[in-house]
């Protein structure tokens, strides 16, 4: 069975689908740790990221390796690497190279070939997986989503401004939505849950509600 859950940044949805995944005792794909890799090999390599022949051929020779909470670039361990500011920053022109998606993709549908997946993204419903048995949009009000956020670093001490995160992420909203290859909407079969006042346990236990009544509709099929 795979579950997508696709979704804007700040919706809460890695933290959620890494417990829906432990829960249901399926594998957790962050395909965004993908993407992330692959524009931390090309800051590496120092090449211009909007030469899309260049990103290619960097993302070709990604080993990107995925296990419960680590992330592995060509052997190399970059779990921490890879959230910098400085790669969030860049991974616009990866993202929106459709050679590279179609690659991504392709690994992506290797990886939940043969086992049960919580896949988590922007175009996981949409283009990887577009027969998924259970597809979830996963959202909240900008507002409330830049509120998450600035708690998020507080609590780790770190310094943040509110209307400074709010624009951040509306230009990554803007950025995600606009491109043509693999836009961040909700397949017209998944289901929508907005989050806004909802604790991170209340989302968790409404997700595993709609996978298992998707589970028991499959059995009954
Ligand atoms: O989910 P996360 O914030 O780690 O994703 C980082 C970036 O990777 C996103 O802002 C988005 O541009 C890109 N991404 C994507 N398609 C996915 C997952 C992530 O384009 N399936």
């Amino acid at each position: 069975m795979i579950v997508t859950i696709d979704g804007p940044a700040g919706a809460g949805k890695s933290s959620v689908s890494l417990k829906l995944a432990d829960a249901l005792g399926f594998f957790f794909l962050d395909t965004g740790a993908m993407y992330r890799c692959v524009t931390l090999a090309c800051l590496r390599a120092k090449i211009d990221l909007s030469d899309p022949s260049a990103a290619l051929e960097i993302a070709k020779s990604c080993e990107i390796e995925l296990a419960k909470g680590s992330v592995k670039l060509n052997r190399d361990d970059v779990t921490r690497e890879i959230r910098n500011p400085t790669v969030a920053k860049s991974i616009k022109p990866i993202a929106e190279n459709p050679r590279i998606r179609e690659l991504m993709v392709q690994q992506q549908r290797k990886i939940c070939a043969d086992r049960h997946c919580v896949t988590e993204g922007r175009d996981q419903g949409t283009v990887a997986f577009p027969d998924a048995q259970c597809k979830i949009f996963l959202t909240a009000s900008p507002q409330e989503r830049a509120r998450r956020r600035v708690q998020q670093l507080l609590d780790n001490n770190i310094d943040a401004d509110y209307d400074e995160i709010l624009s951040q992420q509306n230009q990554r909203d803007q950025n995600d939505s606009s491109r043509q290859a693999g836009p961040l909407r909700a397949a017209p079969d998944a289901i929508v849950v907005i989050t806004d006042g909802m604790t991170e346990q209340q989302v968790l236990e409404h997700l595993l509600g709609i996978v298992k009544d998707r589970l028991g509709q499959g059995r009954r099929q």
